[in-house]
């Protein structure tokens, strides 16, 4: 902007800004016949600067509209966003109906709090321009079923963002990152219909606070271990599957709820030694191993759930047989049906697939589980094992070398899968079927495998 121009602009904001101040007048006259205030507050003066609960800037521009738990009833007027000069609005614990207003011209509201309500639905535009709000909460009102807009990537200012119990369906989208919301410490989207996996930009946020709580989302929870600046993480009743990730780097998490979901694997060393936390909720998953040895300080929620734990006392060992067999799921990922089917001490006790004689496995029949991933070395650690059947699953790699070493091996069934690689040299006692697998044989064609 060229010097010459400035007088005349600011001759144009004079002339804005008392057009504006008319205005604030006949917008707050609108809202004080849209709502019912009949048990509160005097909003008898024609000046809306001197109501209560309402506060003006010096060219008596409304700034802030404070009119929370009064059980006010009625609706906001449409033009309730050409109050510009608002910073703060809030309305929270009252009866007030009708939709959330287009808040689109509010470039300088910080604050907008309308939890508690019964408003019916959020503008399609919602944050469009207004890039200094910093705390939003909109929790528990019921709104029509909507998705968060893309709109809401415009409220850079963002800090703060509540939408607990507010009909959001559709999936996370993939916006919460710091590129895009560099001031988001605090998510919390509970018990909405959120479907679908976590957003791969969370694991490029700066978030403290994440609640995804009470919704059906699924996949796996690995970005979480990008989210080293997390404190509290609750995503209690999903459908959260996979194992629980390293989380060395989340040294200030405090609050690790994940109870009620589908996780599998192993308690991660990583995460008993978090130095910060304070409760921890695992109850209701398909977690294996040792029950996890946590400070004292840390409060664990029923974590030996239904035996799922091979040890009822934190830190005790698995026996040696179980603990190869955790060790040979975890190379196929920890899958759900091998965790279901793996639980507790005695893996002589009924366990899928697995065949014993006085205590020791002697065959293991995993064919058709839809494994993949690779198969484990230590199959070479139970020695009494006869029969191994891994047919019909999608594993790749190679048949690993180790399992030449097996003294009573009678029959390696891999056929229909995709592993690759030399066949290593079995004795001349052993049956190897390799059947169905494109690749066997040929070195190094993993990648090609893959992409097939
Ligand atoms: C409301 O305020 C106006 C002026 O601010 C005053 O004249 C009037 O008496 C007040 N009414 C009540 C019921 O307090
Ligand atoms: C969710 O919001 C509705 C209003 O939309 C309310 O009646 C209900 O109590 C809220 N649920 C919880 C758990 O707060
Ligand atoms: C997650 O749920 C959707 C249906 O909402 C399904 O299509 C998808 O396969 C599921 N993903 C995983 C990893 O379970
Ligand atoms: C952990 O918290 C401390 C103190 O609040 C803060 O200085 C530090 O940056 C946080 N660490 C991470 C990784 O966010
Ligand atoms: C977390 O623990 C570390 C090490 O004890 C400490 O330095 C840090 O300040 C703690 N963070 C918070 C947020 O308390
Ligand atoms: C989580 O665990 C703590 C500690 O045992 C417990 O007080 C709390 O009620 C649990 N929360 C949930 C949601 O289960
Ligand atoms: C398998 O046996 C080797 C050698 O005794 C041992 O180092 C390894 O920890 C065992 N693996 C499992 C999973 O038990
Ligand atoms: C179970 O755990 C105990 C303690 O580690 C161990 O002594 C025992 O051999 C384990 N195995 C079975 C099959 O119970
Ligand atoms: C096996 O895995 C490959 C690659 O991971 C995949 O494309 C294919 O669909 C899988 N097949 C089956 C039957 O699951």
């Amino acid at each position: 902007m060229t010097r010459s121009h400035l007088p005349l602009l600011c001759l144009l904001l004079f002339f804005l800004n008392f057009a504006t101040s008319h205005d604030d007048v006949t917008i707050m006259q609108a809202l004080r016949s849209s709502l019912t205030l009949t048990s509160y507050g005097n909003w008898s003066d024609p000046d809306p600067c001197k109501w209560e609960a309402v506060q003006c800037d010096g060219s008596k521009r409304v700034t802030m509209i404070q009119l929370k738990q009064k059980g006010i009833q009625g609706t906001l007027p449409p033009d309730l966003g050409k109050l510009s000069e608002l910073i703060v609005l809030e309305f929270f614990s009252n009866k007030i109906s009708g939709p959330v207003p287009d808040l689109s011209g509010l470039t300088h509201l910080q604050t907008l709090n309308l939890h508690d309500n019964l408003f019916n639905s959020t503008p399609d535009n919602l944050f469009s321009g207004m890039n200094s709000i910093q705390e939003v909460c909109l929790d528990n009102n019921p709104f029509s079923s909507w998705k968060i807009p893309e709109t809401v990537k415009e409220a850079t200012s963002l800090k703060s963002l509540s939408l607990v119990n507010c009909s959001v369906t559709g999936s996370i989208p993939d916006f919460f990152s710091s590129e895009t919301l560099p001031n988001l410490v605090s998510l919390k989207l509970s018990r909405n219909n959120l479907h679908g996996g976590l957003p791969e930009s969370f694991g490029r946020s700066s978030l403290q606070q994440l609640y995804l709580d009470w919704q059906i989302l699924n996949g796996s929870i690995s970005v979480l271990q990008s989210m080293t600046s997390l404190v509290e993480f609750n995503v209690r009743a999903n459908f959260f599957s996979g194992f629980i990730p390293d989380l060395s780097g989340l040294q200030n998490l405090t609050l690790f709820n994940v109870r009620d979901n589908k996780l599998t694997g192993l308690i991660p060393p990583s995460l008993t030694a978090l130095p910060n936390l304070t409760v921890v909720n695992l109850t209701n998953n398909y977690i294996q191993g040792p029950m996890p040895l946590f400070q004292k300080s840390v409060e664990v929620d029923a974590i030996f759930a239904a035996g799922r734990f091979c040890q009822e006392t934190p830190g005790t060992p698995c026996d040696p047989q179980v603990q190869t067999l955790i060790s040979i799921a975890e190379s196929f990922g920890f899958p759900l049906n091998l965790a279901k089917g793996w639980k507790g001490n005695d893996s002589c006790d009924t366990w899928l697939g697995i065949n014993c004689y006085e205590s020791h496995i002697t065959g293991i029949s995993l064919w058709g589980q839809e494994l993949k991933g690779s198969i484990s070395p230590s199959f070479a650690n139970l020695t009494s094992l006869e029969l191994i059947d891994l047919s019909n699953n999608n594993l790749t790699g190679s048949i690993p070398t180790e399992l030449t070493t097996l003294p009573k091996l009678r029959i390696l069934d891999v056929s229909n899968n995709n592993i690759n690689g030399d066949v290593p040299k079995f004795s001349g006692n052993v049956i190897v079927v390799t059947t169905g697998n494109a690749n066997i044989g040929t070195k190094n064609k993993g990648t090609l495998a893959k992409k097939e």
